[in-house]
């Protein structure tokens, strides 16, 4: 076992986020709490879950069980569409704080902008009032385009402090980190692997990582760390636990990032928020 210690960036609220965590989809409440016990005892600080995993529960007591301090954790839940309403989302808090076992939320996040309900500028007003509250650290959405965002600015003047967004070599999503930029929101990057599949055995991946003597997922993860995104793999395997936190001690030079970036097969084959959300 080797313990890392991940980096962070700063976030427009002030809170400063690993630029690595752990995703929880599809992990049950058991495996969850399996999972975060063993990623905190290496080194993993932040986690990700949603109201929507339905795995809340275990997500706490995995944070519990680890013993490591609250204020070293990261913390990051969403809400679902219900809630889009800007009393409705201290509604929300209270459910996802009442099964995560904790007091306050690192982040928390829309889910996804739900267009066609219209509410998600609502939704967004509520979230601006817990972190006046003091019960949420950081503010954010997910799933939002360009469009989206631009909205949330115009109607209230205030960025979020993350938009979580799938994001891997092959939807690499140049226009919405180039937004993200302009307007200091950090981009995290769910499905960061490409969920394990053909991305991790395209040739341009795995002949990076044979030469650099790293595993395929390794070299994506490093990708995203070297763009400034915030990466949250899943795995419920405690080898690729410690394999995709071990991303901090090589490099890739410009070449390789630009071979990866290259890989991009453009927004179709990115999920559509404005036809899919729950
Ligand atoms: N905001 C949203 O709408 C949204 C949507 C989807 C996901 N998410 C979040 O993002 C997280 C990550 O996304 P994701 O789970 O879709 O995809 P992912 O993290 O890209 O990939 C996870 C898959 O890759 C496998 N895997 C993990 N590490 C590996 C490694 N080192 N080598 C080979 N395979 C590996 C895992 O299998 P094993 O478990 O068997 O290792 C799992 O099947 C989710 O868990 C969730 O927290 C958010």
């Amino acid at each position: 076992m080797e313990i890392v210690s991940v980096p962070t960036l700063s976030l427009s609220s002030g809170p400063k986020i690993p630029v690595l965590g752990l995703g929880t989809y599809p992990l049950t409440d058991g495996e969850s709490e399996r999972v975060v016990e063993q990623a905190l005892a290496i080194g993993y600080r932040l986690v990700d879950t949603a109201e929507n995993y339905r795995n809340e529960v275990g997500v706490g007591r995995g944070l519990r069980a680890a013993g490591v301090d609250r204020s070293e954790l990261f913390v990051t839940t969403k809400f679902n569409a219900k809630w889009h309403g800007e009393d409705l989302v201290a509604r929300a808090f209270e459910g996802s704080a009442e099964r995560l076992g904790v007091d306050y939320i690192d982040l928390l996040l829309i889910h996804w902008p739900n267009p066609e309900q219209n509410r998600y500028v609502d939704a967004w007003r509520g979230l601006i009032a817990l972190r006046e509250q003091g019960l949420v650290r950081a503010i954010g959405v997910s799933n939002f385009k360009p469009a989206h965002l631009q909205r949330l600015l115009d109607e209230t003047g205030v960025a979020p402090d993350v938009n979580q967004i799938q994001l891997n070599p092959l939807v690499s999503r140049e226009e919405l980190r180039s937004f993200g930029a302009r307007h200091g929101v950090v981009t995290e990057s769910w499905s960061p692997i490409g969920k394990g599949g053909e991305l991790l055995e395209h040739p341009a991946v795995t002949g990076i990582a044979e030469r650099l003597v790293r595993t395929p997922a390794q070299v994506v993860l490093r990708w995203h760390v070297q763009l400034g995104l915030v990466a949250i793999p899943k795995t419920g395997n405690p080898r690729r636990l410690q394999e995709n936190l071990n991303v901090f001690d090589f490099e890739l030079e410009g070449a390789d990032m630009r071979a990866l970036t290259a890989l991009d097969r453009g927004e179709d084959h990115a999920v559509d928020s404005d036809e899919f959300g729950h």
